[in-house]
């Protein structure tokens, strides 16, 4: 049976040690202000803006709740958006995702001043990760990384394969496995030979956006794997791109869903906006 990987308790410990810091700004006089903006009322973002909105609360981080239409323009949107990058008072920004059809999400992203990015999402922070330069680090996969820290399992040196290629997941988990110094594959839906790619792994991440896709046969045993996804199967209940049941028994470690990448998402995201105040100091 594998060794589960308990996200909700390693999100808390990261969340405590977030809270410290911010205690300490504060006896020191400097809040720190994230800005959060959803543009109409999709319910999963509804979910996820209220989630952020607690952690911020838990953490002594001061959110501003900004509720837009869902006619709301690109321009009033983006007019907004270089309101706050003005106003030295917030020091992050985040515009939840997706956003309607009629609003373009990269110029959105481009025009969130870097120094803000605390999704990590603006072409500067992708570049600065990619070359190796500090910069904010997208959230899912910076949870990630500290999911295998924090559980002592070694990157380096590892084959590492992540299935999925996306802006958010996908491409920033293949540079930050290669920063520690993974042997990184990517594999996406053209892929030959998915499951003889998979089964090298060390470290398999799974994001690809598909319920329970990854069964035993796409895992080598004991392999550590990662689970990305968040789907609700037949019957309601919260299941990841892997097939759980079928998984832990061969895996040598699993994270779960619910409680194993979801809640690092948000505690990286507090540690995002943590960094944006305690980097000027530097
Ligand atoms: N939608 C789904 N995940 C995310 C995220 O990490 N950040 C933002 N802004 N939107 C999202």
């Amino acid at each position: 049976m594998a060794y589960i990987i308990d996200g909700k308790r390693i999100s808390g410990e990261i969340k405590d040690e977030v809270k410290e810091r911010v205690e300490r700004l504060k006896a020191q006089g400097r809040e720190i202000r994230l800005a959060v903006v959803q543009v109409g009322s999709d319910p999963a973002s509804t979910v996820y803006v209220g989630n952020k909105k607690k952690a911020c609360d838990y953490v002594g981080i001061c959110s501003l709740a900004y509720e837009l239409p869902e006619e709301t323009t690109e321009d009033e949107l983006l007019a907004l958006v270089e309101k706050l990058n003005e106003d030295d008072s917030v020091n992050g920004i985040l515009v939840q995702l997706p956003l309607p059809v009629h609003i373009r999400e990269d110029k959105i992203i481009e025009t969130i001043s870097p120094k803000k990015d605390v999704d990590g999402f603006h072409p500067q922070s992708v570049g600065a990760l990619s070359i190796g330069r500090e910069g904010f680090v997208s959230c899912t996969p910076a949870g990630i990384i500290e999911l295998l820290k924090r559980s002592g399992i070694e990157i380096a040196g590892k084959e590492c394969v992540v299935v999925g290629r996306s802006n958010i997941v996908g491409k920033p988990m293949s540079m930050l496995l290669l920063r520690e110094n993974g042997t990184v594959t990517v594999c996406h839906s053209k892929t030959k030979n998915l499951k003889e790619v998979t089964k090298r792994a060390d470290i398999l991440v799974a994001a690809i956006g598909k319920p329970r896709f990854i069964t035993e046969e796409y895992v080598k045993p004991g392999a550590c794997v990662i689970d990305v996804g968040i789907h609700r199967n037949e019957n309601n209940k919260l299941c990841g791109d892997v097939d759980f049941e079928r998984v832990e028994s061969v895996a040598g470690a699993i994270t779960p869903v619910p409680g194993g990448v979801g809640p690092m998402t948000i505690s990286m995201l507090m540690y995002n906006c943590l960094w944006a105040v305690e980097r000027e100091y530097k």
